[in-house]
């Protein structure tokens, strides 16, 4: 049931072209494929027989070389289709039977809201038909799809379109054709109603390119945010990779149910609809920027994963790591680099860390795996982007670019590894990175722990770091990696001392990077004039945790002076972490550290700093990284140690608070940049912090904020902070209200659904199963089931750790109940209770518990088998 990279074997055939013809019907679908199938030159097998992979297909005929064979000829496994003995070379024709409009787990070919649209990354392809579904094999697809001219007016494939025309009873067809060999599962088919938006772009090389994109009618004025991104992104990779657009038409589809974010089909991207449409009075700032990195990132795939793709899906993170990566570059460029690095690195420290230090804990590419679609993982997209950073860092970006060129050149047209992507980056460079190969083969996440000395006579600043990787399942034992550490070093005076080493005889430079590459190391700095604060690991140089005692002054005065405003922002996470952590389990009247209110005074009212920064500084960390540091976390706890910091910093700076508020008012029309980006952001995070004290005059201006808002930025921020609040009446009037002028349009009932399921106000257990029976709510819908279950158990952290164990129960029924309809959201929901270990005794065994009564239903699917077993195990 295991499947190892160890086991890897090249195909045994090849699929030169694919032609499919599909007959879409209302109560299901026949698919008839034609393979040209040769023997591999390159495998080492004798005469193998010929296995397909196939799932939940009725097989109506196969017939080799035009003549039909019978059933003695071939073997139906269900799973695999397998014919004993064939020639070198011959066509295979079969034709199945499918039916989309039962098909919940939305694999391959399903129905949504009334259209045909098909997801196929992993082994989706195999739902569809009997196929090699490897990413290895690649083919030229043909795809001819007939349906109800009515019905479905518009019949989408990948490539160029290249025949139509009308067929009896109403019905009509449509061709296409993609030029280039691909894998797969980056095979797509969309047919509906849709209306189409259209626009154009000219390639560097003078080339127009069609842009298309096809929503539900009602989603018609939804689109343009959507596609000045795609411009925008077609635009910078050109610029910044050189990468120009391959065929002559860009295709977006907006789906309403879909398992994931998006999908980057050869030609056809298909997305969910909740990260494609935007209007400034439904969609908020995070969402604006949520959807162009999206957007972005499955463009950007045209190269980094369709062009060159992966050999297997161990190399998954090749095409997912280099591409957040630039994605992450793109929306840096776009916006603001730290606010971009701050986000991401929140998500990395908050999430994959956790990931990297529980149970399901792999390395970027993994050994092993169960079910692969529970591995598109923070590891491999998050933790993989900030490897390929890494390599950027050492190598620098002209070499980096020279060394992506000579990628891209190499391997077009080929299914590859990371281990080629990064011998590329070696030969364009003439860095030797073996060691740094590790980072993909060893999981966990490195600690680097970090301790100074300063020799006051010799003027020397002497740093020690030692860096150390815990075991993981099935690791121990690691070797050290190789790690770049930015730093620098604060005179006294706030001013970046020269970084001289003794080696150094030129200039020497206020920020360096440093390389580890042993267990221990010590640097020496000389002509340091007086003790220096440290400044480490700048703009989050490597994916590892730093361990220093800093002291609140050092913290406070590198939140004032560090130039790096990555950095700034870090130590201020940190001054405020160690605030809290002090707190837990203290007495409710223990004493808060007057300098950190006094540090959030300056922040609020200072306008000259980077507003945009100012408004993540204030965000206290979260909930969940506060749980990701501690050692055996009591969630309630770090609940109300939490509050009561934002309680103390929210009455001492009331009257701050208010007049930022005004000071942020909006006074041009609405735009998406990044300084009223900021404006808002202040605005509502002055708002949260008023009625969280019960502040009357915070109370009128959330009303009426809610009421006059022209944006949904503001509109949310309103509601949220009166669903969290105590003003019961208005949070009532405020929900209904909400909920009656915006019940038609789904992708804001989501975020209703979610604000209150997130607020430990509104979304107690009893709330929750309200939700679930609101007419509005729906098991079928991936974006519903995670709008209420998962921000209940991932974000209202409170109310899921209720100690009596309710909220663990709660989520077990639910993953059990999805676990049939819909198996690959069933597993991510498990992820909560797969953290079991990290909770105080209490909490861990119900947590333990409630993973074994998911153990132990009855036909449970590979997808929660692996995450429910592993972590049990592990
Ligand atoms: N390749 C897609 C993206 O990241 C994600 C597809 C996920 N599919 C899955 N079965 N998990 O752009
Ligand atoms: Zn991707």
């Amino acid at each position: 049931q295991t499947i190892y990279l160890s086991d890897y074997k090249v195909p045994a055939y090849l699929v030169d072209t694919v032609d499919l013809r599909f007959e879409l019907f209302e109560d299901g679908a026949r698919v008839h494929s034609t393979l040209a199938i040769r023997r591999n030159p390159d495998s080492q097998e004798s005469a193998p027989p010929l296995e397909l992979d196939g799932d939940s297909l009725v097989l109506e005929s196969v017939a080799l070389d035009g003549t039909a064979l019978s059933e003695s000829d071939y073997e139906n496994r269900g799973e695999q289709l397998v014919i004993r003995s064939v020639p070198e070379r011959f066509s295979l024709s079969v034709v199945t039977w499918i039916e989309p409009q039962n098909n919940t787990r939305l694999e391959g070919l399903y129905k949504s809201s009334g259209m045909f649209c098909t997801q196929c990354e992993a082994e989706g392809f195999r739902c569809i038909t009997f196929f090699p579904d490897r990413p290895d094999v690649m083919a030229r697809f043909r795809t001819r799809i007939e349906a109800d001219q009515k019905a479905y007016p518009v019949l989408l494939s990948n490539g160029n379109d290249v025949d139509r025309g009308e067929l009896d009873d109403g019905r009509h067809f449509m061709t296409w054709e993609d030029p280039f060999p691909k894998p797969c599962y980056l095979f797509a088919l969309v047919a509906g109603d849709l209306v189409e938006k259209r626009d154009t772009f000219t390639t560097c090389s003078g080339r127009d390119i069609d842009l298309r994109m096809y929503v539900e009618p009602r989603n018609a004025e939804k689109c343009d945010h959507a596609m000045d991104s795609l411009k925008r992104s077609m635009r910078w990779d050109e610029e910044v990779y050189g990468r120009e657009y391959d065929l002559d038409i860009f295709m977006i589809v907006a789906v309403d149910d879909f398992n994931m974010g998006a999908m980057e089909n050869k030609g056809l991207n298909i997305f969910n609809s909740s990260c494609v449409l935007a209007s400034q009075e439904t969609a908020t700032d995070m969402a604006f920027q949520r959807i162009e990195a999206i957007v972005a990132h499955e463009y950007f795939h045209n190269w980094s994963g369709n062009r060159v793709t992966c050999r297997d899906w161990f190399q998954l993170s090749l095409k997912e790591g280099f591409t957040v990566f630039r994605d992450s570059q793109f929306s840096a460029d776009m916006g603001s680099p730290t606010v971009k690095r701050i986000e991401d690195v929140t998500l990395l420290r908050t999430a994959q860390f956790a990931e990297d230090g529980g149970p399901m804990a792999h390395p970027v590419r993994p050994a092993s795996y169960m079910e692969i679609s529970n591995f598109y993982t923070l590891t491999i997209y998050e933790k993989g982007a900030e490897v390929v950073r890494m390599i950027h860092t050492l190598l620098g970006p002209e070499l980096f670019r020279k060394g992506s060129d000579l990628y891209f050149q190499r391997h077009d047209g080929q299914a590859v590894t990371t281990d080629d992507f990064v011998r590329a980056m070696e030969d364009a460079s003439g860095r030797d990175l073996s060691q740094f190969r590790l980072w993909y083969e060893q999981a966990g996440t490195p600690m680097l722990t970090v301790s100074d000395e300063f020799d006051e006579g010799q003027g020397v600043y002497r740093l020690t770091i030692e860096q150390t990787i815990p075991d993981t399942p099935g690791q121990t034992n690691k070797k050290p990696q190789h790690i770049p550490f930015a730093l620098g070093l604060l005179g006294s005076d706030g001013q970046p001392l020269p970084l001289r080493l003794a080696s150094d005889e030129a200039e020497a430079p206020t920020e360096r990077v440093l390389e580890l590459t042993e267990g221990v190391h010590t640097f020496e700095f000389h002509d340091i004039p007086s003790e220096p604060v440290p400044s480490l690991l700048r703009h989050f140089s490597a994916p590892v945790r730093v361990r220093y005692p800093w002291t609140r002054e050092q913290l406070l005065f590198l939140m004032n002076h560090d130039p790096d405003g990555f950095n700034r922002w870090d130590a201020g996470q940190r001054l405020a972490v160690d605030v809290i952590q002090r707190l837990i389990g203290s007495p409710d009247d223990a004493a808060i550290d007057p300098r950190l209110v006094e540090a959030y005074r300056k922040l609020i009212t200072d306008t000259d700093l980077d507003q945009a920064l100012v408004a993540k500084m204030l965000q206290l960390p979260s909930e969940a990284y506060l749980i990701e540091l501690a050692e055996s976390a009591d969630v309630p706890a770090i609940h109300r140690a939490r509050e009561r910091v934002l309680e103390h910093l929210a009455e001492a700076l009331r009257d701050d608070l208010v007049a930022c508020y005004q000071r942020q008012q909006e006074t041009g029309p609405y735009e998406v940049t990044p300084a009223a980006i900021a404006r808002r952001s202040l605005r509502n995070t002055a708002l949260g912090w008023l009625l969280m004290i019960n502040d009357d005059e915070g109370r009128a201006l959330a009303v009426r904020q809610l009421n006059e808002a022209d944006n949904m930025t503001d509109r949310m921020g309103a509601l949220r902070a009166l669903v969290n609040s105590d003003y019961e009446a208005d949070r009532r009037q405020a929900l209904d209200d909400f909920y009656d002028r915006f019940r038609d349009d789904p992708q804001v009932v989501e975020q209703w659904f979610s604000v209150q399921a997130a607020s430990d106000r509104a979304g107690q257990l009893s709330d929750i199963e309200q939700l679930l029976a609101h007419p509005a709510f729906d098991w079928k819908n991936p974006n519903k089931i995670r709008s209420v279950i998962g921000s209940f158990a991932g974000q209202n952290l409170a109310a899921f750790h209720n100690p009596d164990g309710s909220g663990y129960r709660f989520l077990a029924d639910q993953v059990c109940r999805l676990d049939d309809s819909n198996p690959q959201i069933a597993a991510r929901l498990v992820t909560p209770l797969t953290r079991w270990r990290k909770f105080a005794p209490a909490y861990s065994s119900q947590m333990q518990s409630a993973l074994e009564r998911i153990r132990d239903k009855d036909g449970l699917s590979r997808d929660v088998y692996e995450v429910v077993h592993k972590s049990l195990a592990g």
